[in-house]
């Protein structure tokens, strides 16, 4: 049972896990919200909801999944980003013909979702712009009504979290008109407070490495990801749940709590629902980006999360802090670094006997489209500013380079940062998986195997399901964690993976 909660709760959330993994959605719902009604801060009932509202799709609006995304956007602890997919595709099968600002104003499932989704749509984005437009028409009348200011300060916060991403309109001047359109010449309180934490963080060494100290720039100028809050997650046991996974791992007693290292932890929201929801942790988040690690502090305080440190740093200088870390979670980082084995063996050097290591690389199967974007962007000397961001967009999604139309998949496509680390990255280098043997012969970690739901960033639904096919392949073979099988099945299912999430541990 989870500490404080009903065991109703917990059984009724088992069921709905269970009815869940059936595709039984309906009865899983019901079921979480009994589990909720009983205890409503059970994180694992709320998460089991957001899953099935994040897949809920109807041909009209749907009167029942409004009241329960409201429900949700109501719920700090909520999962904004999945609703958001619920909420986007009840907005769009709901859009009217012809929507004023006047009557958008009214509804509240638009309001909430501005404010804590981000969108990922390509209709809704249509519908927003054109929304948007009219309701800068609407402000430059005088006295607008209350309900439009609101509604233009709903889409103000939505340009916010996209960084600015859709078309400028240089027409509508700054103000709060301006506000839907561009960043203000004035900073806000949070940019402000951040610039400060971001002086104070405490450094392990300058960056000297060539590639580190462009990659640096590129994320002082977008720090990744933008985002806004933390979603409450059951408590987790990170040693004994990855023990269960991979039952062949060695067995390592270890002391807590555990030190933990995010090394690339960007801003910090991945390191923080590690240190808000892993049991008795410690956690280090190294980066390169002050800006980015600033971010990250400010959004610690605001959660009240007080298990983290944040330090200014290369990976490849690790080996200076002079400790050693329990356990190790690095994602979509060492792809970026010039050396990637230098990356990892800098973290292995950091890692105690029997640790494990958590990490997520670029695959070259599952990102063709990406490289064809990278050279057309090449072609086309599309600059990586927010202009060149726009543009390119504006290109994919109706223009000359529309042969990219598949990236709005992807769900780094809806922001500035998130695109310019998924098409303009300075640096990046793809994996295969006789690439992935190579990178780990000699490092002192052992490979345990993949994990295949643990945050893909491609929405697109696998073209086969990996375990089984592994399993149906190699009866004999039960650890699943033999690299040159899966190779075999890489050569036949070259789209196989999206990307190689797995786990390693310390020899
Ligand atoms: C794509 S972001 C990923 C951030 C975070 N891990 C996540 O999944 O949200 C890559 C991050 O790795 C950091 N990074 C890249 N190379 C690094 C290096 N050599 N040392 C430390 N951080 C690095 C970048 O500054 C950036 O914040």
């Amino acid at each position: 049972m989870h500490a404080g909660y009903s065991l109703d709760a917990s059984r009724l959330t088992a069921i709905g896990d269970e009815r869940f993994a059936q595709g039984r959605l309906d009865e899983a719902m019901s079921a979480y919200r009994q589990a909720l009604s009983l205890s409503p801060g059970f994180g694992a009932a709320r998460a089991g909801l957001d899953a099935i509202l994040e897949r809920a799709r109807t041909p009209r609006p749907n009167e029942h999944l409004i009241a329960l995304l409201l429900e949700g956007y109501a719920d700090e602890g909520a999962n904004w980003d999945a609703l958001g997919w619920g909420a986007a595709h009840q907005l769009v099968v709901g859009w009217p013909k012809s929507a004023t600002p006047a009557e958008m104003a009214g509804n509240g499932l638009l309001l909430e979702f501005l404010r804590k989704s981000l969108n990922r749509d390509a209709t809704l984005e249509r519908h927003l712009v054109a929304l948007r437009a009219a309701t800068a028409r609407l402000l430059l009348q005088p006295e607008p009504s209350p309900a439009v200011v609101a509604l233009a300060a709903a889409i103000a916060q939505q340009a916010w979290q996209n960084e600015y991403i859709w078309p400028d309109d240089p027409a509508v001047p700054d103000g709060i008109a301006g506000a839907m359109y561009r960043p203000q010449p004035q900073p806000q309180p949070d940019a402000l407070e951040e610039r400060r934490l971001a002086a104070e963080l405490p450094e392990l060494a300058p960056i000297t490495d060539a590639v580190s100290q462009s990659v640096a720039a590129m994320y002082e100028a977008n720090p990744y990801p933008r985002w806004t809050h933390l979603p409450r997650r059951p408590t987790l046991d990170v040693r004994a749940s990855l023990q269960r996974d991979f039952p062949h791992a060695r067995a390592v007693d270890f002391e807590t709590p555990l030190a933990v290292l995010m090394p690339g932890a960007g801003t910090g929201q991945h390191p923080l629902l590690v240190a808000s929801t892993y049991d008795n942790v410690e956690v280090t988040a190294v980066d390169l980006s002050r800006t980015s690690l600033a971010y990250g502090k400010r959004m610690a305080a605001r959660h009240g999360v007080g298990n983290i440190e944040f330090l200014r740093g290369d990976i490849l200088d690790l080996p200076r802090l002079g400790r050693v870390f329990d356990h190790v979670e690095c994602v979509g980082v060492l792809h970026h670094m010039a050396d990637p084995r230098a990356g990892l063996l800098a973290i292995s050097a950091v890692m105690r006997p029997g640790a494990f290591l958590r990490l997520g690389l670029y695959g070259e199967g599952g990102r063709k489209i990406v490289e064809k974007a990278r050279r057309d962007i090449a072609a086309a000397r599309i600059p990586p500013t927010l202009e060149g961001l726009r543009d390119f967009r504006r290109r994919v999604m109706g223009g000359d380079l529309g042969r990219l139309a598949g990236l709005t998949a992807w769900e780094d496509f809806w922001s500035a940062s998130l695109l310019r680390d998924l098409c303009f990255h300075v640096q990046e280098h793809r994996f295969t998986i006789p690439r992935l043997r190579a990178f780990l012969e000699g490092s002192g970690l052992t490979f345990l195997g993949f994990e295949f739901n643990a945050g893909s960033a491609h929405r697109a639904v696998a073209e086969a399901d990996p375990i089984a096919l592994y399993r149906a392949r190699f009866r004999n073979e039960t650890t699943l964690s033999d690299l040159a099988r899966w190779e075999q099945l890489e050569c036949e299912k070259p789209a196989l993976f999206a990307g190689y999430a797995f786990v390693c541990q310390k020899d």
